[in-house]
């Protein structure tokens, strides 16, 4: 196109909330040498339809256009004389009645910032109403532009003033337009394609040259703004949750499974997407580690020792004195539902957590905690973690086990530092896990799993005084007997196992993982042994044949088991 042609001008529009640094980035477009711009054209039309008071409504009001359609088809996509033009509007100026042209034409981007920043700056101009404030009218903005395969790109305020020139250069290149280092700096003051409104609200703005650099101390948030902050914040979260996958900024790692970017979870009495899976800072988790938990894992549509899982829960649970914990039937009911939620039948493993709830206020005491028992059900795509056909490598931690004279392991419970210390050191060697000792100096269980020796055809593992009485340690322990093996539970040293002919640990998150290297000693001849291979294809067919079967698996289309999913029963 041919600058100055009068004609089919590229449009911009930016939909923003109030106070969120639009009127400086409409300031940094400006300065661009291809772009014309305007200011919130659409807000005469806005004032007319709503009745919204304004120190200037009527001069804006006589001086203006205020015919939404009109202002649409003569202003906004009017004949321009530069290459782009760049709109800035506030998404409360979107009304019903407007065309829908202004979405379908031009490209759009979307300007977001914190409520917590903005609402305390505009109550100083005029009270905020949930309306004005126009969140939940720039998410549906956001949703309609997506659905008509125009998904713009979304960046926050607070990024434009932290790294101006990194947000600039990649909005730009969303947009599809190069970037001009003039975009950086302006000149101070009133600017001719200010709108009437300028001397009442752009004070502050006219003094700046350039992107304010945030400020070192927030200001404090007035209480009784507290319930718009309330109501506006998940509409921000929900916008800037797409701000990161628009490629300005990626603040996500990446995750080991990308299949479980769009989890449901289980947290309290519902199920909600991955990102809003949270709990309160006042739960006793958070406030102390207090709570309970269990690893689990479907087969084929069963989940494996679902009952002595719940068993262990519960118990771990009286151990601690918890009260108003849920029944054994309601925890079940929590599973079952998030599994068929999420579709997941197999290869899917679920952290089981139950805390002891939210307190009323911070501290130790048990009394505090007025609110009932937290149920967070996790179920994820997770094969099992290690690598089960090679083996794996182990160091022993100088970290003890703890014993039961401090804190019983026969409780499942989630202070995990002393276990977590031992990964540590087994992360430092590169190893894949760490044997932690007792108080004498015998092997008890890694940092993750219990663990077996097989010496001259006797199969071994240490007592359950210090380790966790692991459930997948008993079924283990079951088929070494009904494979007709010796099997001996006994104090073991940490020199039987560097001269053992095989070892193997096991648990719920990696089944049953043999064990090639101990301390830099080779475990037997270094590949999988006899025994560990007898046991594991053993482990195999009953995960393949037990389990709580949750769901009817018949030769059904998959659309056909979600409509009789919400009808399916448990049964053996
Ligand atoms: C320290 C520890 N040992 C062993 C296990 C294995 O227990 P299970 O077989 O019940 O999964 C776990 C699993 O939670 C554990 O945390």
């Amino acid at each position: 196109m041919v600058e100055g042609k009068g004609e089919d001008v590229e449009l911009i529009h930016l939909w923003s909330t109030p106070m969120s640094l639009s009127t400086s980035l409409l300031y940094s477009f400006a300065q661009r040498d291809d772009m014309e711009v305007l200011d919130e054209p659409l807000y005469p039309n806005f004032l007319r339809v709503t009745g919204v008071e304004r120190p200037y409504r009527e001069e804006l009001l006589s001086k203006m256009e205020s015919d939404g359609n009109k202002i649409v088809k003569e202003i906004i996509h009017g004949p321009g004389q530069k290459k782009y033009r760049f709109c800035k509007n506030m998404a409360s100026q979107r009304v019903p009645d407007l065309t829908d042209e202004l979405m379908r034409k031009g490209k759009h981007c979307v300007l977001i910032r914190n409520p917590i920043d903005i609402l305390p700056s505009f109550d100083k101009v005029s009270p905020p109403s949930f309306m004005e404030m126009g969140y939940a009218s720039l998410v549906s903005i956001y949703s309609e532009l997506c659905e008509l395969g125009k998904s713009p790109p979304i960046i926050d305020g607070a990024l434009l003033q932290e790294d101006p020139e990194g947000t600039l250069r990649g909005l730009c290149e969303d947009l599809g337009i190069p970037f001009q280092a003039a975009m950086l700096k302006w000149e101070a003051g009133p600017k001719a394609f200010d709108g009437i409104w300028a001397p009442y609200c752009y004070k502050t703005t006219h003094k700046l040259t350039g992107f304010k650099s945030p400020s070192k101390y927030p200001a404090p948030f007035p209480p009784t703004l507290y319930n718009l902050l309330e109501q506006s914040l998940p509409f921000y979260n929900m916008l800037k949750h797409h701000v990161n996958r628009s490629g300005i900024i990626s603040l996500q790692p990446k995750l080991p499974d990308p299949a479980n970017e769009k989890l449901l979870v289980w947290v309290g009495n519902e199920i909600v997407p991955r990102e809003s899976a949270k709990i309160s800072v006042l739960d006793s988790v958070v406030q102390g580690g207090d709570a309970v938990w269990e690893g689990l894992r479907v087969y084929n549509g069963k989940i494996f020792k679902l009952g002595e899982h719940l068993d262990r829960l519960l118990d771990s649970a009286k151990a601690l004195a918890f009260s108003n914990v849920p029944t054994p039937e309601q925890v079940k009911d929590a599973i079952f539902k998030t599994l068929l939620r999420n579709g997941m039948f197999d290869d899917t493993h679920i952290r089981l957590t139950l805390t002891r709830g939210k307190k009323v206020t911070s501290g130790m005491s048990p009394s505090l905690n007025l609110y009932g028992c937290t149920l967070i059900v996790l179920a994820e795509w997770k094969p099992p973690i290690y690598e089960n056909e090679k083996g794996i490598t182990l160091v022993t931690a100088t970290t003890r086990r703890n014993s039961p004279n401090n804190l019983d392991s026969k409780i499942h419970h989630n202070n995990l530092l002393n276990n977590i210390l031992a990964k540590i050191e087994g992360n430092n060697a590169s190893a894949d896990d760490a044997i932690m000792l007792d108080k004498d100096g015998y092997v008890s269980e890694t940092n993750a799993t219990n663990i077996f020796l097989v010496k001259k055809g006797r199969v071994a593992t240490p007592h359950a005084d210090y380790c966790l009485p692991g459930i997948t340690r008993a079924t283990v322990m079951d088929l070494v007997t009904k494979e007709g093996l010796v099997l001996q539970e006994r104090n073991i040293s940490l020199s039987e196992f560097h001269t053992a002919d095989e070892v193997w640990t096991v648990g719920t998150i990696g089944e049953l993982s043999p064990v090639v290297k101990i301390d830099g000693r080779t475990v037997g001849d270094g590949g999988v042994g006899p025994v560990t291979r007898r046991l594991r294809s053993a482990f195999e067919k009953l995960t393949a044949e037990s389990g709580r079967r949750f769901v009817v698996i018949v030769l059904l289309s998959y659309s056909l088991l979600l409509k009789l999913s919400a009808n399916c029963a448990e049964f053996d």
